[in-house]
């Protein structure tokens, strides 16, 4: 009797095991408690092929882009009527050990007049000014505590061309912090022209 139960309980065991090991190695069979590997949320990047999203008419999580997107690549800018676009202004191609490249190649692709000049300025003011100060003097209120912030109208930094400047925009240098994160493209360009103004003073 307690031969044949132990008997039983063997042959329970192998079909257990035989069912839970597949030939197929993709297969990783019956996992216990899934849903700690598996969230229940609906991730973006991942989709389950078993879990259908029932908010998205494709059942996918992540949506596609809206018709008319377009890509950051290929994105055109023009600032006036008349104006010939500006391709690839988005996307700054430069690492951050190229600033003599960028001093050699890039030109401003904003063009310089009363409305751009402005809105440079507004941005400085915003972005620059706690530091470099209202005439780029280095003397504003963070500055004066900081240390080091250079006069942008004395010795070399009155020479700096625009792509210098954007560079170290985009990636800072020394003591100065990147803003390339902060600020988009086109809006560093405006404050490339408003710093050169603050050069000739
Ligand atoms: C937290 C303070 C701070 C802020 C904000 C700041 N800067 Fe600076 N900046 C500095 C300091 C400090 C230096 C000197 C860096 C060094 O040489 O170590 C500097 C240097 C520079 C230089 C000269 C770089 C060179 O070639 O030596 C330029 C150009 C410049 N900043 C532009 C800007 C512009 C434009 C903004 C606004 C988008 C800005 N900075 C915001 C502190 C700041």
């Amino acid at each position: 009797m307690i031969r044949s139960f132990y008997f039983i309980c063997f042959c329970l065991l192998a079909v257990l095991l035989s069912g839970s090991c597949g030939r197929n190695y993709d297969d990783t069979g019956t996992a216990y408690a899934p849903d700690m590997y598996y969230s229940e949320a609906y991730e973006p990047y991942k989709q389950r092929a078993d879990a259908k999203n029932p908010y998205n008419v494709w059942g996918n999580n992540l949506w596609y882009p809206v018709r008319g997107t377009i890509s950051r690549r290929n994105y055109q800018t023009t600032f006036g009527s008349g104006d010939s676009a500006v391709t690839d202004l988005m996307v700054y191609n430069l690492g951050k050990e190229d600033i003599e490249v960028a001093e050699r190649t890039l030109r401003n692709p904003v063009p310089l007049n009363d409305a751009t000049l402005q809105e440079g300025q507004v941005l400085y003011s915003r972005y620059c000014q706690p530091c470099h100060g209202e005439n780029g003097n280095g003397d504003g209120p963070v500055g004066k505590v900081y240390k080091g912030v250079p006069n942008y109208s004395v010795g070399q930094y009155k020479t700096m061309n625009s792509g210098h400047i954007f560079h170290v925009i985009t990636y800072g240098k020394g003591r100065m912090w990147p803003h390339g994160t902060q600020i988009n493209p086109a809006d560093r360009w405006k404050i490339v022209h408003f710093v050169h103004q603050l050069q000739q003073q």
